[in-house]
């Protein structure tokens, strides 16, 4: 009897994916798609209106991805427009500019704006976000360093990178790392592959403990005490935080210098107290 062998084909079907552009107006977001998808950069500020829409194609191992990209305005005035692309999209490029202190604190807020389009945290958990700490190129302006970038996205499992539409710096490596965290995500069944505690080798706790040093306003603040409070009280709130960001046990980035802070922060308070 004689058989008909088909040659099988191997090849994957070519994905589909929706990415979204997030962050405040001018820290770059348009000149990042742009710098990735023509290759250059453009010097005067053209204000995204609403949405810009694009399309790419990628390689990523042996699969094809279809990159259907959404810029979205950083202005408030446009959230009426921008709420309605949140739905569907399998990946975020968070960008803040490295000069603004104030882009860099609004992340949380745009999360937050995400968070109430989409309905649930879990709906968020299925999505791959990847921060952009942008213009690192202008090297004098820049407020917000690189360990505190890193820790508020790496805390969270968002992956950082460090990017400048300017000269190109970053801007490559970032998208590949996006497209290949999206593909893995979707050849795992739509789960964001874990990258949090275990990969980055520092809990939540610590890196909320540490940013909340950092942004203490004094000692008492610092050790978590109200202002006058007695000396046992000080004394086993700094325990508590020694155990936690001892740097043989806390690799989060800054936990060195926050460990400091608080050494110093109890010997002051104690000076004080009879
Ligand atoms: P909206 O569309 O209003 O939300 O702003 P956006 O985030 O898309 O900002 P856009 O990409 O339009 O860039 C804002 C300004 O910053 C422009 O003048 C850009 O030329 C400039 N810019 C963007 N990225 C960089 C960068 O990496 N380095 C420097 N030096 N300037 C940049
Ligand atoms: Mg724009």
């Amino acid at each position: 009897m004689e058989t008909n062998v088909t040659k099988r084909r191997d090849n994957k079907k070519a994905l589909r994916v929706k990415v979204i552009s997030l962050g405040d107006a001018e820290v770059g977001k348009s000149c990042i798609i742009k710098r990735y998808c023509e290759k250059r950069f453009v010097p005067k500020y053209l204000a995204t209106i609403g949405i810009d829409y694009g399309v790419t194609k990628v390689q990523v191992r042996d699969r094809e991805i279809k990159v259907n990209i959404f810029d979205m305005a950083g202005h408030p005035f446009f959230y009426e427009v921008r709420n309605e692309f949140y739905k569907d999209s399998q990946g975020v490029v968070l960008v803040y500019d490295v000069g603004a202190r104030d882009s860099f604190q609004a992340l949380d807020g745009w999360l937050g704006e995400m968070k109430q389009e989409m309905g649930s945290q879990a709906n968020m958990d299925t999505i791959v976000f990847i921060v952009c700490a942008n213009k690192v190129d202008l090297t004098k302006r820049r407020v917000v360093d690189e360990g505190e970038g890193r820790l508020w996205a790496e805390s969270r499992g968002f992956h950082y990178f460090e990017t400048s539409a300017q000269s190109g710096e970053g801007v490559s490596d970032m998208f590949q790392a996006f497209f290949s965290a999206i593909t893995d995500m979707c050849e795992n069944g739509g789960r964001r592959p874990a990258v949090p505690e275990v990969s980055v080798g520092f809990t939540k706790e610590q890196a909320d403990t540490v940013r909340r040093i950092r942004n203490s306003k004094d000692s008492w603040d610092m050790l978590g005490v109200k202002p006058g409070a007695a000396r046992e009280e000080v004394n086993k709130a700094y325990r508590k935080l020694a155990v936690l960001l001892h740097p043989d046990k806390c690799v989060a980035p800054g936990s060195e210098d926050a460990f400091k802070a608080v050494v110093n922060a109890r010997t002051s308070l104690l000076k004080n107290i009879k």
